[in-house]
């Protein structure tokens, strides 16, 4: 059956490439170990899964409006004033089936044919997929080590053009960490507003900073940014619950309306019961979501560490997610076995023939990098760095 040019023109996932390859390998009885995975390696709270369960008994388990539940519009709406300083009533919130799914429904209810979406590099793959299949064109502004990857104004500037639509935000970001100031935000959002733009601000991390780093949410600073900014956010990574299917997005109301008319008529509403658990979720402090993030940064540290120790690998510290982007152009040119390395993509397969999977930039839109998540055991990250130092220096 003939595809779509639209469907057609989504980019094979280099990520699933390299992630199915590491899982045939284990499956074979090698010792790999997979700084793959975007997903935290913790069970989802007790609470959490005994609320899912007792609402699954009371019959919780049939379609619920299609914006959301108001239990967890309500525990949303509290969030967002209490932790981010936004103040939001239930009509401005969409609960969708994961926040995958709450940045696609945005693209598509606000962008028309030819619009355009800037969006730093690196950036999360996601995004430029669903804004072409949204029918926007993606105005990739690049951004490097030297500049910490965050996004610079003049650059910023220089990319809009009469077609632009909308700005998309990662803070933290992934795959660099990067978790912007609060200073950078409001410069980003005032070019935003002298410019007439919409703004996407992605924040499933906002939980995951270090450091003493403040998650400020871009909508909160100014009363443009408050009327022009998408906010998304999810509890797959703050709650450990990427299964769940949990996203949800705060925006003005006209926006709200779209977008629960869409989803209407593709998903319907996100699962009852994860809603139910989500709410749950939301509106209690665990003290157990303190565990997590206290053991990623210890993560974090030993491999952001481990990695700046081995010759020829250049990162950044990162602030905030739980990744680590490393650059491994220094090494482009030698060769593992006699197979010559001449991007991110060869890097990461002749590196997993030392049992060793890491994510090649270039599914970032950085081929001078690799993603290395820290969602495995300090063990772990110890024998990977190992790995990753001894095939370093066997390089020729
Ligand atoms: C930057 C970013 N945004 C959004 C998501 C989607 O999260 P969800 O599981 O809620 O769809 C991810 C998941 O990897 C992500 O990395």
């Amino acid at each position: 059956m003939k595809i779509s040019k639209r469907v057609s023109q989504i980019a094979p996932s280099v990520t699933l490439e390299i992630s199915a390859k590491a899982k045939a390998l284990k499956k074979e009885g090698k010792d790999v170990v997979a700084f793959t995975a975007g997903e935290p390696d913790f069970n989802t709270p007790e609470y959490i899964i005994k609320e899912a369960v007792s609402s699954l008994y009371d019959g919780k388990t049939k379609y619920t409006p299609t914006a959301g539940i108001p239990e967890l519009k309500k525990a949303i709406v509290q969030k967002l004033k209490e932790e981010n300083g936004l103040c939001y009533g239930q009509e401005n919130i969409v609960v969708s089936s994961g926040a995958k799914s709450s940045l696609y429904h945005a693209f598509c209810a606000i962008l028309d044919e030819g619009d355009e979406v800037i969006i730093p590099a690196p950036y999360w793959i996601t995004y430029v997929e669903q804004v072409n299949l949204a029918g926007g064109v993606c105005k990739i502004v690049k951004t490097n080590e030297k500049s910490g990857y965050k996004l610079n104004i003049e650059d910023f500037e220089k990319a809009i053009t009469p077609k632009t639509r909308c700005v998309l935000i990662n803070s933290p970001c992934n795959p660099t960490g990067v978790v912007y100031t609060k200073d950078e935000l409001l410069s980003i959002a005032k070019v935003a507003q002298e410019h007439g733009l919409e703004i996407v601000s992605d924040e499933v991390y906002e939980k995951l900073v270090f450091d003493g780093e403040e998650h400020v949410s871009i909508a909160s600073l100014t009363k443009y940014a408050k009327e022009h900014t998408i906010v998304i956010n999810g509890v797959s990574k703050t709650y450990s619950m990427t299964g769940w299917r949990i996203g949800y997005m705060a925006c003005p109301e006209e926006v709200a309306k779209a977008v629960s008319a869409m989803q209407g008529h593709t998903t319907s509403n996100a699962c009852s019961f994860a809603q139910y658990a989500s709410a749950k979720a939301i509106s209690i402090k665990s003290a157990e979501l303190g565990e997590m993030v206290l053991e990623f940064d210890k993560r974090r540290r030993l491999l952001y560490e481990g990695l700046s120790q081995i010759d020829g690998i250049k990162t950044i510290y990162p602030k905030g997610a739980f990744y680590v982007f490393a650059d491994v152009s220094a090494h482009f040119g030698k060769s593992f076995e006699g197979e010559k390395i001449v991007g991110s993509v060869s890097f990461a397969e002749q590196l997993l023939k030392r049992n060793v999977a890491v994510i090649p930039g270039l599914a970032f839109g950085d081929d001078n990098s690799v993603r290395l998540a820290y969602t495995v055991s300090c063990q772990d990250i110890q024998k990977g760095l190992a790995q990753i130092k001894a095939f370093i220096e066997s390089l020729e």
